[in-house]
């Protein structure tokens, strides 16, 4: 028998001439993981470490003077990398307990040349960031990556090097791995990124702090703001002043020193998103996740769900390491399709395989625009999305910057196989719309959520998901 769906959420159906066949990757996968669809998700879970506070708590940790201690620290293997590569440079990293870390900074000018190349693995933000950092310091280093991140685009983050004073390094195409070689004698630019990028903009904050002069960086976009906020936390100063619109313009003076900060890292909206989509989409869905940051650069995803039609509840908690916290429910929701508002495309830019899934089980048409750095992210999100979608029976098409969803109105067909292509959110995306899809719905990897969610699917299970391996 031949399966087959033909247009906007087909049934599967047996046809002797298919209009489609089912899109499976070509590799010979002996295992894979597979969600079956459940009747309820229900259930408490406090949310991981935020991946961008935790890289930059161990960053800026590390060159502190003083020992700092972080709580909450998200262990994926992303943040460990960063920590490896400060320690590697000269910095104590020292884990105390599950999320307790204790770094000792090197203190002003202190970094060296690492012993053996640095392997960043899966993470832009990680590689991106250190680059940055490193480039400030007389020392030279060699950057390497797995296969998703040596495809991914180095040269945002070398022109603006280049521009205060880097060396070129051998690599004409702006990949790893290459060398870096970095200098004390960096001199402060006035930059304005061509991409709407918090990666860019805190790579040139970092090396603006060892630079001479006053880095200015110029956002048409505001991007999350986890650099200016965790610097000033270490004490140094940040100057950010509104512009036109959404502009920014962030000022830091460079050769500050940074002191050793006490703090818990907050709950990573990003990881939430998975959870809180997970009991949108459910027949009897009721899932709270408690601690989560909320911060306006990283919150787009749940404004839209808002707009689409979710009733989210939300109770402030508290702060931690100068974000505020809240509590997110959510429930079983009859959501619309919607435009997705260009403003709030950089405070979702991790959401978008998420929203992908949430819009399917939408009425209407979903409609992401303005969103073209996701065909640069741990691969190319635009297509990986749609793909995912179109093998689960869900009509999508490819913008030049974005996708369209046609929503199915309740449960899509699933029973699709997805490639992951080394990345996590993909892999978590699929398995949370198998959770409520007609049929399970199987993912070929899942060994890349550890870089950002490593407790993903006991949460899930805990929530009542029924995700297990099983023969191809
Ligand atoms: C991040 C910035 C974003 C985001 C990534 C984390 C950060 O990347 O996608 O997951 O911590 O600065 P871009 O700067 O490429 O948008």
């Amino acid at each position: 028998m031949i399966l087959v769906w033909a247009g906007a959420c087909h049934e599967r159906r047996a046809l002797s001439k298919p209009e489609f066949t089912l899109k499976t990757p070509k590799r010979n996968l002996l295992m894979v993981w597979t969600s079956h669809p459940v009747s309820r998700l229900k259930g408490v879970i406090r949310a991981p470490g935020d991946k961008s506070c935790s890289h930059r708590a161990l960053i800026l940790g590390g060159i502190a003077a003083g020992t700092s201690h972080f709580t909450g620290l998200l262990e994926g293997d992303d943040v460990l990398r960063t920590g490896t590569a400060m320690q590697a440079l000269g910095a104590t990293v020292t884990r105390i307990g599950p999320g307790q870390w204790e770094v000792t900074g090197t203190g002003p000018r202190g970094l060296s040349s690492p012993a053996a190349p640095l392997d960043f693995g899966n993470s832009g933000t990680g590689s991106r960031l250190m680059m940055g950092l490193m480039a400030g310091y007389d020392l030279t280093v060699d950057l390497v990556g797995d296969e998703s991140l040596s495809a991914r685009p180095m040269n945002r983050i070398l022109a603006p090097l280049r521009l205060m004073g880097l060396a070129d390094t051998a690599e004409p195409h702006g990949r790893l791995p290459f060398r870096l070689t970095g200098t004390n004698a960096l001199k402060a630019i006035t930059y304005a990124p061509p991409q709407a990028s918090a990666q860019v903009k805190s790579a040139v904050m970092l090396a603006g702090l060892n630079a001479h002069g006053t880095t200015i960086v110029e956002e048409a976009r505001p991007t999350r703001d986890h650099t200016e906020r965790m610097l000033r936390g270490f004490g140094a100063e940040v100057a950010v002043k509104r512009g036109d619109g959404q502009a920014r313009t962030i000022s830091l003076p460079g050769r500050q020193p940074l002191s050793a900060i006490e703090a818990a890292i907050p709950g990573d909206p990003s990881s939430a998103a998975f959870l809180i989509a997970a009991g949108l989409i459910s027949p009897d869905g009721n899932v709270l996740v408690e601690g989560v940051m909320s911060n306006p650069t990283r919150s787009g995803f749940f404004d839209l769900a808002e707009l689409m039609g979710a009733r989210l509840g939300a109770e402030d908690t508290g702060d931690a390491a100068g974000e505020r916290l809240i509590d997110i429910q959510s429930g079983s929701a009859a959501l619309i399709g919607r435009n997705v508002p260009e403003r709030l495309v950089a405070s979702m830019i991790d959401e978008f395989p998420i929203l992908a899934v949430i819009a399917a089980f939408a009425t209407g048409e979903t409609r992401v625009t303005g969103a073209e750095e996701l065909r640069v992210k741990e691969t190319d999100r635009v297509k990986a999305v749609v793909d995912m979608l179109r093998a689960n029976g869900v009509e999508a098409e490819e913008r030049e910057d974005g996708f369209t969803v046609q929503g199915c109105g309740g449960p899509p067909p699933g029973g699709g196989l997805v490639e992951t292509r080394h990345d996590h959110r993909i892999a978590m995306s699929a398995l949370v719309l198998g959770t409520a899809a007609q049929q399970p719905v199987s993912v070929d990897d899942i060994s890349m959520i550890a870089t950002s969610y490593p407790d993903f699917l006991s949460h899930m299970a805990s929530l009542g998901a029924d995700i297990s391996e099983r023969p191809a």
